[in-house]
């Protein structure tokens, strides 16, 4: 039996260099906020509890977690030392293993979590578990000064080290696996009695060696560490992001065109054989079946589609759209709360919102769901087999039957039955040769005649 896992994620820092008025943390890639990237990561061990320390912007961080994990209030922030003793109330009781993670460091791999703790509980019993790297360009990073094999001689920040100190590659990345009887224990022994006058967390590392215990580096890649420090970074690892999402997508059988073009969100399902065309956008909540063909710069966003479907050019999916096998929906048609039956179509030039439409429905170009009086949304039904006619309009709330026809540029403000055909425009005025007599009698009065 294993021990049992805590996590405590540091949220803490000002995270000034983002420039914002959203937490660092909550800034979202691939559509969801970095935090909750390292949740997916932590969720998978299971862990018994898990504590975000947070700053002053707390009331963001709990409308983000909403109950999935608990918050210590770290306030004034002194260091990563003393923002993890802030979690010791929320662990009280707790007596297993503690992973302490940055809250702006996402994409740390389950398995290297699970490394960290395999090394703490390793036979040599380290007292602490320390995540390094070994960095291309170490810059200001914390240094791990290690013996051969991993143990752990020293930690020393970069404003506290020496030339020969900083000569070293090997970086702290700042996560650490610690039991959580040491944890605490140690915490309360460090001082601040450095260049930075904070309390260290690294500290912990100087003070269970100095009791003679020894602490093990874990080495890891540095991607799999990389902080998120300002917008810039943020897009890079969004860029990262994407570019291994885009490759798993092939694998599953998906193919991309110009997969350099599309963007997925982080919970994007894409099924078999699916052709995604270049320029396309998925935002969160969109699950695509097998055969799908979505072409290209098309914009979508919480939607199912169905076996066969094709989507686009240029087609806008907003959340709430379903479409059934073999729907079709073409260029420069919207599509919001609406469900469309097998194989209907809409394919040009068209907005469905908070509609329902057969199965077959052909819904004619410049078709306009009218369902928005500028105080209230209102329901468009279409029945099975219906035809909409182009250039209609249909003042929601309205219903239009079964195979029903609906003349093209009527206005239809009241249901339809089920085979009936509705024409809502004025009669046609009929003159024959007016035209000419009118062009005659204008060209004589232009010459002067
Ligand atoms: C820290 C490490 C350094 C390591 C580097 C990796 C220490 C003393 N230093 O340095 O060895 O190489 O991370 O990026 O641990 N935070 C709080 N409260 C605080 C201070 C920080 O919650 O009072 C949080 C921040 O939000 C951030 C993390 O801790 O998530 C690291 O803080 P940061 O200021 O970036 O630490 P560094 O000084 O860069
Ligand atoms: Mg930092």
């Amino acid at each position: 039996m294993s021990n049992a896992i805590a996590a405590i994620i540091l949220a803490a820092g000002k995270g000034t260099r983002m420039k914002s008025d959203l937490h660092k943390v909550l800034h979202p890639i691939a559509g969801r906020p970095m935090l909750m990237h390292l949740m997916d990561s932590v969720d998978e061990l299971a862990p018994a509890k898990k504590v975000v320390v947070v700053g002053s912007d707390k009331e963001q961080l709990e409308a983000a977690l909403a109950g999935s994990a608990d918050l210590a209030l770290q306030e004034p922030q002194l260091g990563t030392g003393h923002a993890v003793q802030q979690a010791e109330g929320a662990l009280s009781g707790f007596d297993g293993d503690v992973l302490i993670l940055y809250g702006d460091v996402p994409f740390v791999p389950t398995a290297t979590l699970r490394g960290m703790i395999d090394r703490l509980n390793a036979d040599d019993s380290p007292a602490v578990a320390v995540l390094a790297f070994d960095a291309i360009d170490p810059h200001h990073y914390g240094r791990v000064i290690t013996a051969p094999g991993g143990k752990i001689e020293k930690m020393v920040e970069y404003k506290d080290a020496t030339d020969a100190e900083r000569d070293c590659t090997i970086c702290n990345s700042g996560l650490m696996a610690v039991r959580s009887r040491d944890l605490f224990a140690l915490l309360a022994r460090v001082r601040n009695d450095n260049r930075q006058r904070e309390y260290y967390l690294t500290d912990i590392v100087n003070i269970a060696i100095a009791d003679g215990r020894p602490c093990a580096a874990v080495l890891t890649e540095e991607y799999d560490v990389q902080g998120i420090n300002s917008r810039e970074e943020l897009a890079a690892a969004e860029k990262e992001w994407q570019f291994y999402r885009r490759a798993r997508v092939m694998e599953g059988g998906a193919t991309l065109i110009a997969p350099e073009t599309v963007w997925f969100a982080w919970d994007t399902e894409v099924g078999r054989d699916v052709t995604i065309e270049p320029n396309v956008f998925f935002g969160p909540g969109v699950k695509i079946a097998d055969k799908v063909r979505i072409r290209a710069h098309s914009h979508i966003e919480g939607a199912v589609i169905g076996e066969g479907c094709e989507v686009g050019p240029f087609a806008r999916l907003r959340p709430g759209t379903v479409l059934e096998e073999g729907a079709k929906i073409g260029n420069f048609v919207e599509v919001k709360k609406a469900h469309l039956g097998k194989g209907a179509k809409a394919n040009h030039l068209t907005y469905l919102g908070d509609a329902t439409i057969g199965a077959g429905a052909n819904i004619g170009a410049g078709t306009i769901t009218c369902n928005y009086d500028g105080y209230f949304k209102y329901q468009t039904v279409i029945g099975e087999g219906a035809f909409i006619g182009s250039n209609s309009a249909l003042i929601a709330p309205v219903k239009i039957g079964r195979d029903a026809i609906v003349a093209a540029g009527s206005a239809v403000s009241r249901d339809v039955g089920d085979g009936e055909l509705r024409m809502v425009r004025a009669e046609q005025l009929v003159k024959p040769g007016w035209a000419d007599r009118f062009h005659e009698a204008m060209r004589r009065k232009k010459a002067g005649k």
